[in-house]
């Protein structure tokens, strides 16, 4: 898969503030945009680009959407929060449109059921490409054109779409896995991809410094509401392993009858576990007594030293009882990733956290239907770390806050453990 850099600010200030840090002309502040605007919405087409028309409208489950919709929809997000707002005579491209790919924004207006969108056959993809291709132009003149005392309101708006178009690359690749794992053909997204290589050295856990630390997006660079204030947590005495969990040591937890062991489970985890009769992590299948799993490659073998993934939050916290450890909360990772004790933050797999998705103290949602981003999901979810080796590159932060419910597991998500004293 295409890991080109899509970082959306190659040309402006470090602190998100287009100019603020390092002064530059709005010309100047206008082509990095404009640049940074192409560089993610083409990379959003390199990601649908290994796929047919077929596959794009595949909806495998309700938790996903199909490949069109996501193109359609982080499309729709630049017209509506972007265009409509910033460009007086603008016209909606095609008025049907916003029913169909606004995804949960309740202020801006009605939409189409979620688990129906794989039944959306018409726009076809190349109604979508169209779809595109009218809003890029409209949103480069408006980039080009936008006055003086409009810019900063106009490029703070534009940079939200673009880190919001990155997201749905992340979920365009997990979506679509998880369509072609249904297929008992177990076709290939891309026949030579191959698995982000960990980080080899000595494994073992490390300590955390204790006592009070400072976590949350400091005001560097661009971050979502959800990430801040950067605020106060008090830390105990703890480690924190340095690598992931492999695929050997879940095997070896499968071995010892961990999923047919209720004393390891959550109540709730153990429900799951019996109403999907689950008996390994997400994609794997065993065949004469060998574990294979989907990847984006096609079925592989699975490999013992690569870090194990498309694990839930359930499957985290049983495998940590069973080893006799925890999961870290978000603020213990935090502080030890920032201080760089630990290996493979990113770009393999999120690393489930103890930590309820919740409001940092003080935090505020913003005003109007952008303020439905993040802040109405705080409840009944649990907070990832890190990033996944589908993240697009410059998408991940140390201060990220990704957030599934427990029994999720289509995405890459893994597991790194804690322990106490
Ligand atoms: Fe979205």
């Amino acid at each position: 898969m295409a890991r080109s850099s899509v970082s959306p600010r190659p040309r402006v200030g470090a602190n998100g503030a287009p100019g603020r840090l390092y002064p530059q002309s709005l010309d100047e502040t206008r082509a990095g945009w404009r640049d940074a605007f192409r560089r993610v919405r083409d990379e959003t087409e390199a990601r649908a680009a290994n796929l047919s028309a077929e596959d794009q409208i595949v909806q495998s489950m309700a938790d996903a959407s199909p490949a069109k919709w996501h193109r359609a929809h982080v499309t729709w997000f630049f017209e509506q929060f972007l265009l409509v707002p910033g460009i007086a005579d603008y016209k909606i491209y095609d008025e049907r449109f916003p029913f169909l790919f606004n995804s949960y924004y309740v202020a801006a207006g009605p939409r189409h059921a979620r688990p129906q969108r794989g039944l959306i056959t018409r726009p076809n993809g190349a109604d979508v490409a169209g779809y595109r291709a009218h809003v890029d132009a409209a949103v480069e003149r408006l980039i080009e054109t936008v006055r003086a005392e409009d810019a900063d309101s106009v490029f703070k708006i534009l940079e939200i779409g673009l880190h919001h178009e990155q997201q749905h690359q992340e979920l365009l690749i997990t979506d679509i896995l998880h369509a072609f794992a249904q297929n008992p053909t177990d076709p290939a997204y891309d026949p030579d991809w191959e698995p982000p290589k960990p980080t080899q050295g000595p494994r073992g856990f490390v300590e955390v410094p204790s006592g009070i630390h400072r976590i949350g997006h400091d005001g560097d660079g661009y971050c979502f509401d959800n990430e801040t204030p950067f605020h106060d947590e008090l830390i105990p005495s703890m480690r924190i392993a340095r690598h992931l969990v492999t695929i050997g040591e879940w095997i070896e937890f499968i071995a010892a009858g961990g999923y047919a062991t209720p004393s390891l489970w959550l109540s709730d985890g153990w429900a799951t576990v019996q109403a999907e009769g689950w008996q390994a992590p997400g994609y794997w299948r065993e065949q004469d007594g060998l574990w294979f799993s989907m990847t984006l490659a096609g079925l592989k073998p699975v490999d013992p030293a690569a870090p194990v993934m498309h694990v839930s939050y359930y499957e985290a916290d049983a495998l940590a009882r069973f080893a006799g450890k925890h999961l870290p909360s978000e603020a213990e990772w935090e502080v030890a990733a920032r201080a760089g004790l630990l290996a493979d933050v990113f770009g393999i797999a999120w690393q489930w956290t103890r930590s309820a998705y919740l409001p940092y103290p003080g935090y505020r949602a913003a005003e109007g239907a952008l303020g439905e981003y993040n802040g109405k999901f705080m409840v009944n979810q649990m907070v990832l770390r890190g990033s996944s080796l589908a993240t697009p590159a410059g998408h991940e932060r140390v201060s990220y806050r990704n957030f599934f419910y427990p029994p999720s597991r289509w995405q890459f998500s893994g597991v790194r453990l804690a322990e106490f004293n």
